[in-house]
């Protein structure tokens, strides 16, 4: 079994059983995105227990997946499974949303106690990429037939159906070959500011990319009184963690304010505490949003729950639409989101966040210092991105050199979230995951980083 706390690679990924279950897949399934060359889609997983992940092959990993967000207390947590358990011998496989459980409004009570004001009502889906779309239309609805347009942000990821992913869009490669998709979307430029979209400087640029909205789009596009409202991700996950400036959120929240925009927040990947507060919306206090969207972790990765809050003056126009579906809602998911709120209540998780937090911003920030060819770390609690650099002076994207130093980590037990398309990869701890198995994790990516510095001759910066 070996040190169960720690992890240990003894059969270099894939192994011989992750091999032949793969070729096995790729004989069966549509596609291969799911059996990928690289990790975590590298070799075939298991068993996940705790803050660890094992292969078929008995390798044992440190989970920096966490259900791609979705896992906020690591794998197998038993107390959300024996909520579960409870609610399936209470319910049976009933699942019908138009068959409401106590467990719905119980839910919905304990998530208008946290949610930030105005936002008083709850509606269930099922889906990240379908509680976007039809929190979208909920704005529409309220907004009228006279305000088509909805402005979103380039390299947003809001889902992957059509009408999600014209709202990025996230990544040009994603949407080749499947357009054209549904109009009515403005698409405008997010403060990147690692790379800023027009090479400027913060604080000196006053955010010119925000500015880009009013001089540009309602010069040429569109009038304000033809704009439904924003939806915006405060901080893009999927394209790599890329957190805005501490006022760009208040600035357009303003905006809104000022052309009568609905703002709404998809906060299905960053929020249930992922960034150190309930909500990311918590960290800026001169935001206010009128929908705000979670999915992923709201059910402990048990079963799909999703939901949108939203404020009074919502209510009515969401009760005109037909949204969520089947299985929207579900007694189960409803259950298990009730015990994970007061998991993370009982247990102080958002404290465990924050000091995830420091530590991964003590040490990869040391690393960015010291390695040339670490660029930059982005890091808001648990929601964290490490971007790699040809040299700091060029800021060349190295898709290579990421690509390396992310196999090295799978050889010594680190799992994180990591596509070949970027140049980063995403430490996704549990929130509840102890802080020094975190360090450890860290202090293996720095040996990687190390060994990848050297065998490119990159150095030290
Ligand atoms: C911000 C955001 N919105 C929506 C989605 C879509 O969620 P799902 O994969 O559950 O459809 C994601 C998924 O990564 C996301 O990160």
């Amino acid at each position: 079994m070996g040190d169960q706390t720690r992890p240990h690679v003894h059969t270099p990924p894939p192994g011989p059983k992750s091999q032949a279950l793969m070729k096995r897949g790729e004989d069966i399934m549509l596609g291969v995105s799911l059996i990928g060359d690289w990790p975590p889609s590298h070799f075939v997983s298991r068993y996940r227990d705790g803050w660890f992940l094992e292969d078929v092959d008995g390798n044992r990993y440190i989970d920096w997946l966490a259900g791609w967000a979705s896992s906020p207390l690591g794998g197998n947590n038993p107390e959300l499974v024996e909520a579960a358990h409870q609610a399936l011998k209470e319910y049976g496989t009933e699942c019908l949303s138009s068959l409401t459980t106590w467990h719905q409004y119980q839910l919905a009570e304990k998530l208008v106690e946290i949610a930030p004001k105005p936002l008083t009502k709850v509606v269930y889906d099922t889906t990240g990429s379908e509680v976007v779309e039809n929190a979208v239309r909920i704005m529409r609805e309220a907004a009228g037939p006279s305000r088509p347009f909805v402005i979103t942000f380039l390299g947003s990821f809001h889902g992957g159906n059509y009408g999600t992913g014209a709202m990025g869009p996230h990544n040009a490669h994603y949407n080749h070959g499947i357009e054209p998709f549904m109009s009515g979307w403005i698409n405008v430029p997010f403060p990147t500011c690692y790379r800023c979209p027009y090479h400027l400087d913060y604080p000196s640029c006053d955010i010119a990319c925000l500015g880009y909205i009013e001089e540009m789009i309602l010069r040429y596009k569109a009038t304000p009184d033809s704009i439904a409202g924003v939806n915006v991700e405060f901080i893009q996950g999927e394209n790599g963690i890329q957190i805005p400036p501490p006022e760009w959120p208040g600035r357009l929240s303003a905006l809104c304010k000022e052309y009568d925009w609905i703002l709404y927040n998809d906060e299905v990947q960053e929020g249930m505490g992922r960034c150190g507060e309930w909500f990311l919306v918590d960290a800026y206090p001169d935001v206010e949003v009128e929908l705000l969207s979670l999915g992923k972790a709201t059910s402990g990765g048990l079963i799909p729950i999703c939901y949108t809050l939203g404020s009074d003056r919502m209510s009515e126009p969401a009760g005109e639409l037909y949204t969520g579906g089947t299985f929207a809602g579900s007694p189960v998911g409803c259950a298990v989101g009730i015990k994970l709120i007061e998991i993370i209540k009982r247990d102080n998780v958002l404290d465990n966040v924050k000091e995830i937090e420091r530590i991964a911003k003590a040490k990869f920030g040391a690393m960015r210092d010291k390695y040339e060819i670490v660029g930059d770390v982005r890091v808001k609690g648990c929601y964290q991105a490490v971007e790699f650099v040809e040299d700091k002076d060029s800021k060349t994207p190295a898709h290579d050199l990421t690509r390396e130093v992310v196999y090295a980590m799978e050889r010594r037990g680190v799992i994180p979230i990591y596509e070949p398309a970027f140049n980063w990869f995403r430490p996704t701890p549990a929130l509840n995951m102890p802080p020094e198995l975190f360090a450890l994790g860290c202090d293996i990516v720095e040996e990687c980083v190390a060994e990848v510095s050297k065998n490119h001759a990159k150095g030290i910066a």
